[in-house]
């Protein structure tokens, strides 16, 4: 651990802490809670319950299938959540219902000195309770999951990798050209590596090149080629530099012939 202060706090609010903690020990995520720069504490509100049984789901009031978890158990949890985490730190309730998580949402939220993320299960949670303790309701897309643990997990990978420190001088070097730069906003470019050739399929020439400038402007091109093809409502509200406009329109030149 290191011996300074996490410089982002989460709590997660989960039935399910074994899932979350799980993806939590693997790769960039798990490297940055290891180095002590991120802290992630679960809070199960079934630990919380004060019958024998430790309900947190009861039948829904009107009818219809499924269960909808309590609010005490959840209340009291998410006050246990944000009495670890810096004062001010969003409630935010991850849900089907939210509005989209995307990458500027990733970087404002790794911005913050913490947060508190809610994973629902079953029909969802008793609407007094987002009412009254929840800021924010995000949701990962246009699909439901059978819970917010999975919801949680994306949200914290993609902010977790944001946080200063976290990724290498060289990752983020590149990460924030790609970000703030050239090529923020865009669709990625195709990625190559060994060997040049593999069942006849060639690497572009371009790449074996080692000439930087050129290299800079195949990917940028190879970036909004792809945009434009695939999202190009990413395009619509970003302003294209007059390099970028000509790049754009060579590759749909090449792509032509
Ligand atoms: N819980 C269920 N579905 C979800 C979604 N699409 N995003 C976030 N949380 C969810």
């Amino acid at each position: 651990m290191s011996a300074l202060a996490p410089r982002l706090e989460i709590e997660v609010v989960t039935l399910f802490p074994e899932e979350v903690r799980a993806a939590l020990t693997i790769g960039v995520v798990g490297r940055a809670l290891g180095r002590g720069l991120v802290r992630v504490g679960l809070q199960d509100p079934r630990s919380l319950t004060t019958d024998v049984h430790g309900t947190v789901d009861d039948r829904p009031y009107g009818g219809g299938p499924g269960m909808v978890l309590k609010v005490e158990p959840l209340a009291t949890s998410l006050d246990e959540a944000v009495r670890r985490v810096p004062a001010g730190s969003p409630r935010i309730y991850l849900s089907a219902q939210g509005r989209r998580f995307d990458q500027a949402t990733a970087r404002r939220l790794a911005a913050l000195p913490g947060f508190v993320l809610l994973a629902g299960r079953y029909e969802g949670v008793d609407q007094r309770l987002i009412d009254e303790s929840i800021d924010e309701e995000l949701s990962i897309g246009d699909y439901v999951l059978s819970g917010g643990e999975l919801a949680a997990l994306v949200v914290i990978d993609a902010v977790v990798r944001l946080v200063p420190g976290v990724l290498g001088a060289v990752e983020s070097a590149e990460q924030e050209s790609f970000a703030a730069g050239d090529a923020g906003g865009l669709l990625d470019w195709p990625h190559y590596t060994r060997p040049p050739e593999w069942r006849g399929l060639k690497v572009p020439d371009v790449l074996l090149s080692g000439d930087h400038e050129r290299i800079r402007r195949w990917r940028l091109k190879q970036a909004l080629g792809r945009t434009a093809a695939l999202r190009a409502d990413l395009l619509v509200e970003r302003n294209l530099s007059s390099e970028e406009q000509l790049l754009l329109d060579e590759y749909r030149e090449e792509d032509d012939s």
